[in-house]
């Protein structure tokens, strides 16, 4: 209906300001590690052919089972907005060969994902995500690292409270071992229909069951660590010497599951104390058959994804942020035409040498001026006017303690 207003539809995030500073610092903070680590960008669609999605996650999950936004396009084609980014990578990596290049392919990615769940305080259907992959290696010490880059991300956002989760899946022997126990024990006890289909499509789901009935029922269950074989057990402990090595403390929780279907070997998460029922603040893995199951080469592969919404609410619990940080450094007022055009080429050779500086433009009264100047939070301020050109010359105000001192123009930016 005309002149009705319209509202963003249900369980999105989004950032305006001034709280978009803040998203913007943290989705930064979290991508320099990888681009430190000669991680390379890789921008990819955010719909993808729905068979990606099925094949790539798995049909036990419940991305996949109740969370995708699938629909048809005006062709006909089944398509679904990408609920996570690893798969997407995959299918991009074997479709321009990247895994016939240098290895290992290291590539970083952020962006909105869709997932349509209940929504609730840090659980979003459209969010974001910073996430790494690199693609064919196989050695401990890589694993290690993808974990220390996203650590290094939330160290650098400032966060303090939260813990490693780490345990390891095994390769594809140690599993099958385990599945026969497991599946015999799951066998024992009492199900519904429901439950035992899920089970059916992957055993390991039932260690994440959080009715109580059913966690009771699995306290008792095989755990997939103590089937580790030789191999997987020496990689893993290699994996936690690393950790030990780079002081970098984590928990072993063997009863970790991960709600994505490909992982294999090294598994962690990153759980904030401060964040209640959405506690997961990043999560990844080992993948090491995902790339055949997609068509490509049987390569191994390790990544993680960080959640930005929930690095950015963290932080706020923790109070690490500040607005301080992302306000201007200098407000210039301008008090006419001739003015403008000087305030105009402070500003320039200012930004230019890295200063944030804003120009009050639009012919508004002295005061009220100095109002916006106030209001933007402004570090310093200066008038520009007829007697400032002639002598070259400005009053630098600091907005914070109010004192003024007298600079010369060229002289700007070593005072501010
Ligand atoms: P994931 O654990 O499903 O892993 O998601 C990673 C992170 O995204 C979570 O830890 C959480 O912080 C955030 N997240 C997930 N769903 C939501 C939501 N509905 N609202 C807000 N934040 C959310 C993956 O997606 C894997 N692709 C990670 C990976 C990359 N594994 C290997 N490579």
């Amino acid at each position: 209906m005309a002149g009705q207003k319209i509202q963003a539809p249900k369980g999105v995030s989004e950032y305006v300001p001034p709280r978009s500073a803040a998203f913007e610092f943290v989705r930064e903070s979290l991508i320099e590690p990888a681009r430190l680590s000669g991680y390379q960008l890789i921008e990819l669609p955010v719909f993808e052919d729905t068979e990606l999605f099925k094949r790539g996650v798995g049909e036990s999950t419940d991305v996949v089972s109740k969370e995708m936004y699938t629909f048809e396009d005006r062709g006909g084609r089944s398509i679904t907005l990408r609920p996570e980014g690893t798969a997407g990578v995959m299918r991009a990596v074997i479709e321009h060969g990247l895994d016939r290049g240098q290895l290992p392919s290291k590539l970083w990615y952020s962006g909105a994902f869709f997932r349509a769940e209940r929504p609730q305080a840090g659980r979003y259907r459209q969010f974001y995500q910073v996430g790494i992959e690199a693609i064919g290696l196989d050695d401990p010490a890589i694993d290690a690292e993808v974990i220390a880059i996203a650590d290094a991300g939330f160290k650098r956002i400032g966060l303090s409270k939260y813990r490693l989760d780490i345990t390891s899946l095994g390769d594809a022997e140690s599993r099958s071992a385990h599945r026969i126990d497991l599946v015999a024990f799951i066998a024992s006890l009492d199900l519904d229909d429901a439950t035992k289909l899920r089970a059916s499509l992957n055993p390991l789901r039932l260690f994440d069951d959080k009715r109580p009935e059913i966690s009771q029922a699995m306290a008792d269950a095989p755990l997939l660590i103590n089937y580790l074989n030789q191999s997987s057990r020496e990689h893993f402990a290699k994996v936690t010497s690393y950790l030990d090595a780079l002081g970098i403390s984590y928990t072993l929780n063997p009863r970790m599951v991960r709600g994505l279907d490909y992982y294999t070997g090294t598994t962690f998460e990153f759980v904030h104390e401060l964040l209640g029922a959405q506690s997961g603040i990043g999560g990844g893995g080992r993948y090491d058959g995902l790339m055949a199951e997609l068509g490509g080469q049987a390569l191994s592969g390790i990544g993680f994804g960080l959640g930005v919404d929930r690095a950015l609410l963290a932080a706020e619990a923790e109070g690490v942020i500040s607005q301080d940080s992302f306000v201007s450094d200098l407000f210039i007022i301008p008090l006419d035409d001739l003015a403008k055009e000087k305030a105009l080429q402070i500003a320039s050779s200012l930004r230019h040498a890295g200063k944030t500086v804003e120009v009050a433009f639009g012919d508004r009264a002295l005061k009220g001026a100095m109002k916006g100047a106030d209001k933007s939070g402004a570090r310093y301020v200066i008038v520009i006017g007829d007697s400032e050109i002639t002598s070259a010359t400005v009053e630098l105000k600091e907005m914070k303690t109010g004192s003024t001192s007298s600079v010369k123009i060229d002289s700007l930016l070593s005072a501010i």
